[in-house]
């Protein structure tokens, strides 16, 4: 389906500011009860303001920045607003979406059906908490942050049907942003939310990237400088029995498992690898998804630590067999080469290539910055291992050695040898079961076009 729409100009508001409000801390108030944006008459406010207008009356999205990856909101009671996500990203409608909401308060008031009277359960309780007990420990734990929870819509629901896509439940999660807590509390609704790309690219964790994709489809961009975790928010279901992970994200296992009621949190999804389809697969045979232009090969941690070494050979092999083939996207000599390193691979993942030339590429949070992305790319001519005839341009960058930093640089990294005109980006794999190794390998494989174990 074709969902054109007139190219519209594109605005990245820079939102430097981190002090935007707070969560209430009156006598007897819930720890996350209410958000409240700050009073002052900052830029940043005024910014906030407009976008919370915006988001209110308009049906264009507007993209804004959490502690995952940036988001792309639309009020998420209002059915036009919400269609517009997908026209924006251009992707169908068939996926239900995660509604991000300033607090609890917030959160009770959608639980609560839309008209009580006529509500189809006719319970309505008012001593009763309408958040299930077995979220209670998660909420105390993990919001603000990058956790999803499952819970019943109820009948009838302020939800826009395109929210939760027929489904009975709804994902909800409390970013972990002062900015995004403060629009949401400025527009006064949910705002539902996937990651601010376009369909099938890696997910935008700085507003540059928000732009490269979507730049003439949206109003609004507010930058907020790159986000801390770098992968989506982990959504669980603590509806069934054994509780279940629908996607591994920000928040691991283990985490969970320390939990009361979540021991036995169980995953309830399958990455590539474990779906029994062919492995190595064959390039463009498979529905890609955090994917650059470039074809992405990963090499399973399992291949790194027990073949240390031969991976340069494997890469070497691999690229001699394309040479002959394709020649670069970019149009030069030769092919030009991504590797992103982790754990154990040598710079240039052990292939014999010339003098590095190194650039830092930093992204960071304006004048109130607490972190940056930064990578470091090194350039170098690629030779033949044999004959040292020039076959190439090598691009290296190292992401870091523990799953967190991976995590935060990953979506970066790819997005950078894309810019750079990679042809193929070779990166070596890490374990899932170190902290949020799961989430850093299921984007991946879903990333990747083939996979060496
Ligand atoms: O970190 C994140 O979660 C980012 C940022 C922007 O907050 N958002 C995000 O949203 O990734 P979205 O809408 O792309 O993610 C939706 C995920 C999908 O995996 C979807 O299948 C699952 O949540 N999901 C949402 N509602 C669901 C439901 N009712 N039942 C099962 N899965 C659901
Ligand atoms: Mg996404």
């Amino acid at each position: 389906m074709s969902q054109d729409l007139p190219r519209m100009s594109t605005q990245v508001l820079r939102i430097p500011e981190t002090e935007l409000g707070k969560f209430r801390d009156g006598n007897d108030q819930e720890k996350l009860g209410s958000w409240e944006v700050s009073q002052t008459k900052s830029p940043s406010i005024r910014i906030l303001n407009e976008a919370a207008q915006h988001l209110k009356t308009k049906n264009t999205p507007v993209a804004f920045p959490t502690e995952t990856v940036y988001g792309l909101g639309a009020d998420a009671t209002r059915s036009e607003a919400v269609k517009g996500i997908y026209t924006a990203k251009k992707r169908p409608s068939d996926n239900p979406l995660i509604i991000h909401i300033s607090d609890l308060e917030m959160l009770r008031s959608i639980l609560t059906p839309e008209n009580p009277e006529n509500a189809s359960n006719g319970t309505t309780n008012t001593n009763h908490d309408l958040i299930p007990e077995i979220y209670k420990t998660l909420i105390e734990r993990f919001w603000p942050g990058p956790l999803t929870l499952l819970l019943p819509n109820p009948v009838p629901s302020k939800l826009a049907p395109e929210v939760t896509a027929g489904l009975k439940t709804f994902g909800v999660r409390m970013p972990n942003s002062p900015l995004a807590l403060s629009l949401i509390k400025l527009v006064g609704a949910p705002l539902a939310a996937p990651s601010a790309n376009a369909s099938t690219k890696p997910s935008p964790t700085t507003a540059e990237h928000v732009l490269e994709d979507l730049d003439g489809r949206i109003e609004f961009i507010l930058d907020g400088g790159p986000c801390f975790v770098g992968v989506e928010s982990t959504v669980v279901d603590g509806l069934c029995d054994p509780p279940l992970i629908l996607r591994p994200g920000g928040v691991s296992i283990d985490e969970l498992r320390s939990c009361p009621g979540w021991e036995k949190v169980q995953k309830g999804y399958k990455d590539q690898s474990e779906t029994g389809k062919s492995v190595p697969r064959a390039p463009g045979m498979k529905y890609k998804h955090y994917s650059p232009k470039a074809t992405v090969i990963l090499y399973e941690a399992s291949f790194a630590v027990s073949y240390n070494g031969i991976q340069a050979q494997d890469v070497e092999t691999f690229i001699k067999g394309r040479q002959s083939q394709q020649i670069s996207r970019n149009g030069s000599d030769g092919l030009q080469i991504g590797i992103i390193r982790t754990r154990h691979w040598k710079p240039a993942a052990g292939l014999r290539c010339g003098d590095f030339k190194s650039e830092t590429v930093k992204t960071q949070n304006g004048q109130e910055n607490h972190f940056t992305i930064e990578l470091d790319v090194q350039e170098a001519e690629l030779y033949d291992s044999t004959t040292e005839a020039p076959i190439g341009k090598l691009m290296d960058v190292s992401i870091g050695t523990d799953t967190r930093s991976i995590a935060h640089g990953l979506f970066s990294a790819l997005r950078e040898l894309d810019r750079r005109g990679a042809d193929f980006i070779f990166v070596e794999g890490t374990v899932d079961d170190e902290d949020i190794g799961a989430a850093v390998m299921n984007r991946l494989r879903k990333a990747a076009s083939q996979i060496r174990s």
